[in-house]
């Protein structure tokens, strides 16, 4: 199991400075790999009743106390609200802004652990504001086109389970360089790296930790833009986002076949057209990030081994391919 090293110093297995990738987020708060997170309820029980047990055999008050103490405590470990590491977890690339801060904050919101992966932990200022207010976030270092970065992180969390993948990351570099006649072959390349090979090697490397887990889901962030159906609309504009969204798409359909005998739920959803960064340019009526994140959240909860490998809208309706 990896250790936490002290702030400053690199970690061993991935090499990050920790001080950096944790310097609001972790400050009295132990590591996710730390918590046992299935024994912790009967760890507690056994605990609690072991030290008591001597002491209830001496009166009825304290016996009463005691079975008081363990109803108590029973209740509370049902509820979740002794161990915040009896909660889900979610892992979400590129949750510095847009729709993967504001899948951050939601989750946060709703108790789960969120492991808040970004480029440049030091750079993303409001993440770290958020986790500073919100214990349950863990702001994470990564690239989604460095596999080795990747592969670090999955080390580094081989105990962890987790719940829902959820790939995010995305680019969408602009008209210019992505029309067809005037394409920029690096720009391409960037393109599908981030946004279709990203995704696909963040499920390579995470299906464990999801199998491990109790909701078992992979979801991808993916555009109408990708549909075959859009081929008709703004010819020859974005072709490499496009190409890179209908790859992502035929990923996780692949995945999901690859993965059904697991018991993991692969999904991909089309967000709509939400404001942010990305969208900026789009002169077209945009949902708010917090409508749009809680919106899919549901279409998240909602996927199972029946629509597994399909694409969702925001709405809750399954998209054309
Ligand atoms: N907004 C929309 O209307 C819309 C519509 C359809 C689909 N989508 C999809 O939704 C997802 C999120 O989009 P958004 O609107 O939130 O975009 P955004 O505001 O531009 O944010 C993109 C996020 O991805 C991160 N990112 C970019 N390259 C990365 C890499 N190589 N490794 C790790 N993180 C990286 C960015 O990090 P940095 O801060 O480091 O740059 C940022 O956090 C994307 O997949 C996008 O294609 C969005």
């Amino acid at each position: 199991m990896p250790c936490l090293p002290e702030r400053g110093h690199a970690d061993k297995t991935t090499g990050l400075n920790r001080s950096v990738c944790h310097n609001l987020a972790f400050s009295g708060r132990r590591r996710p790999e730390e918590r046992p997170r299935r024994e912790k309820k009967v760890l507690l029980f056994q605990q609690v009743s072991n030290s008591r047990v001597i002491k209830s055999k001496t009166s009825l008050v304290n016996g009463l106390s005691l079975l008081g103490a363990i109803i108590a405590i029973g209740l509370m470990a049902t509820f979740g609200s002794i161990e915040p590491s009896l909660a889900s977890t979610v892992l979400i690339t590129g949750s510095s802004r847009g729709i993967g801060f504001e899948f951050a904050r939601q989750y946060a919101d709703k108790g789960w652990t969120v492991i808040a992966t970004c480029r440049n932990p030091a750079g993303a200022h409001a993440l770290n504001a958020l986790a500073a207010e919100q214990p349950n976030i863990i702001i994470e270092q990564l690239d989604v086109t460095d596999h080795g970065m990747i592969d670090a992180l999955a080390k580094k969390y081989q105990d962890t389970p987790i719940d829902v993948l959820l790939n995010n990351a995305g680019i969408n570099p602009g008209q210019q360089p992505q029309t067809f006649g005037a394409i920029d072959y690096d720009v391409y390349h960037r393109i599908i790296a981030t946004n279709t090979t990203g995704p696909l090697k963040m499920a390579e490397a995470f299906v464990g930790h999801v199998a491990a887990s109790e909701h078992k889901k992979i979801m991808t962030l993916t555009s109408g833009l990708g549909s075959l159906n859009a081929a008709e609309r703004l010819p020859g504009i974005l072709v490499p986002y496009r190409i890179s969204k209908a790859g992502v798409n035929m990923a996780m359909l692949v995945i999901s076949r690859a993965v059904k005998g697991r018991g993991i739920v692969v999904g991909t959803l089309e967000p709509g057209i939400v404001d942010t960064d990305q969208a900026a340019g789009m002169n077209v009526p945009k949902m708010s990030p917090e409508q749009a994140i809680a919106a899919m959240i549901t279409v998240i909860e909602n996927f199972d081994a029946d629509t597994s490998g399909l694409i969702y809208r925001y709405t809750g309706e399954r998209a054309a391919w």
